[in-house]
């Protein structure tokens, strides 16, 4: 897959710009606050429906518009697809070849991206709704049915824990939590297969690239960690029994407590949790394995691989790392977008294509030497 080029009007720090790819390595390069994240995750905000770092999409609107306009021209094998994202607060318009998509589902992986942003460090130093996101973001991409299960689960969380806060009478709230219950375990053990299922394909994945690219004497490990357990039989087995004995805990407490709203993805380094002993490096790594991960699956499910953009990815490695990181993106990916502030010397007489992008306007660098200092 590959994004030929891309337009953008009133969004973030950008007026009116477009742009024209180029397969391979495309570098974005610039001084910090210039734009180069900002057209990341207008390619990611077209290709997913969302943005990966605000909720409030008012914030994306150039400060003083009233809306902004995207669009993009794809090619999917020998398909060309054209994407638009339209939104003013209150409307927001999606559309694949020209027509508007009713649902989020509906737009979702017709064209794959994998981002990898500085932030997404979180997935592994924070807590597990990161890592629970993380892998319903990659499932979406592959299985767009995943979107609406966990729109669906999400809405019985929500129905229950209103009625567990809001309904007096003991009875009636027993008989009513049991239909909710049904529900949620139809729904909550699909979501748990899914996740179980890819978790054990990503963590093959996962594992090779960890040794051939960072550390080869580091062994990673993936574990879907579903109602405390690590087994996924044994967790779905379970589930009907666990609703029924944590009854008097949620009425209790007036909220859900079992369900895989609070399942985790354990990730460890040499057996021991990469959250708590991996050095910050290796923490960096493992993200960036997944999201490499993340990739291969794609590429696997689909017969062609995602569109890969690297935020600021090479200051945060050592030489080392990466060379083998940009030689595995040049043996493998189709496209890469990767933003830099200084340009790396050694991409430099390679056949990439470089953009400067200087305050919200982006221009080809052809002379790729007048960049050496
Ligand atoms: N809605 C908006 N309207 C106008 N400008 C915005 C808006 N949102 C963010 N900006 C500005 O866009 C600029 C560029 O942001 P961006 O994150 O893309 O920079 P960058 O080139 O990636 O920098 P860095 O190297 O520091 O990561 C920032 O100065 C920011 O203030
Ligand atoms: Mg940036």
């Amino acid at each position: 897959m590959e994004i030929k080029n891309l337009t953008l009007y009133n969004f973030r720090n950008y007026e009116n710009q477009k742009i024209s790819f180029e397969s391979g390595l495309n570098l974005l390069c610039g001084s910090n606050g210039q734009g180069k994240t900002n057209i990341l995750e207008a390619v990611n905000f077209l290709l997913t429906g969302k943005s990966y770092r605000v909720k409030q999409e008012n914030e994306l609107i150039l400060w003083g518009q009233k809306n902004f306009y995207l669009h993009a021209a794809c090619q999917v094998q020998d398909r060309l697809i054209s994407l638009e994202s339209y939104y003013e607060p209150g409307k927001k318009v999606m559309k694949i070849n020209k027509v508007a998509c009713r649902r989020l589902s509906d737009y979702v992986g017709t064209v794959n991206a994998v981002f990898f942003s500085p932030d997404d460090l979180s997935i592994i130093k924070k807590g597990p709704n990161e890592r629970r996101r993380f892998l319903d973001v990659l499932i979406s991409q592959i299985k767009p049915s995943h979107v609406s299960l966990l729109n669906s689960y999400y809405k019985i969380i929500k129905q229950k824990n209103n009625l567990l806060k809001n309904e007096k009478n003991l009875n009636s709230l027993k008989s009513q939590i049991e239909v909710w219950n049904e529900q949620l375990l139809d729904v909550g053990s699909r979501i748990i297969i899914n996740r179980g299922e890819f978790t054990e394909k990503l963590n093959d994945l996962c594992q090779k690239i960890f040794k051939n690219i960072f550390f080869p004497t580091f062994n990673i490990n993936l574990t879907y960690y579903s109602l405390g357990k690590k087994d996924i039989s044994q967790a779905l087995d379970s589930f009907p029994n666990m609703l029924e004995s944590r009854l008097a805990t949620e009425i209790e407490r007036k909220t859900v407590v079992i369900g895989p709203h609070r399942d985790d993805l354990l990730i460890d380094l040499n057996g021991k949790s990469a959250k708590l002993f991996a050095s910050q490096g290796q923490q960096r790594s493992a993200v960036l394995c997944l999201k490499l991960g993340e990739m291969e699956i794609i590429l696997k499910e689909k017969g062609d691989y995602p569109i890969l953009l690297l935020d600021d990815v090479l200051s945060e490695l050592d030489e080392y790392r990466r060379r083998f990181l940009i030689e595995y993106i040049d043996n493998s990916v189709k496209q890469t977008l990767i933003t830099m502030t200084d340009l790396d010397k050694k991409l430099i007489g390679k056949e990439n294509a470089v953009f400067q992008v200087i305050n919200g306007t982006i221009r080809r660098e052809n002379n790729v030497s007048s960049l050496r200092k």
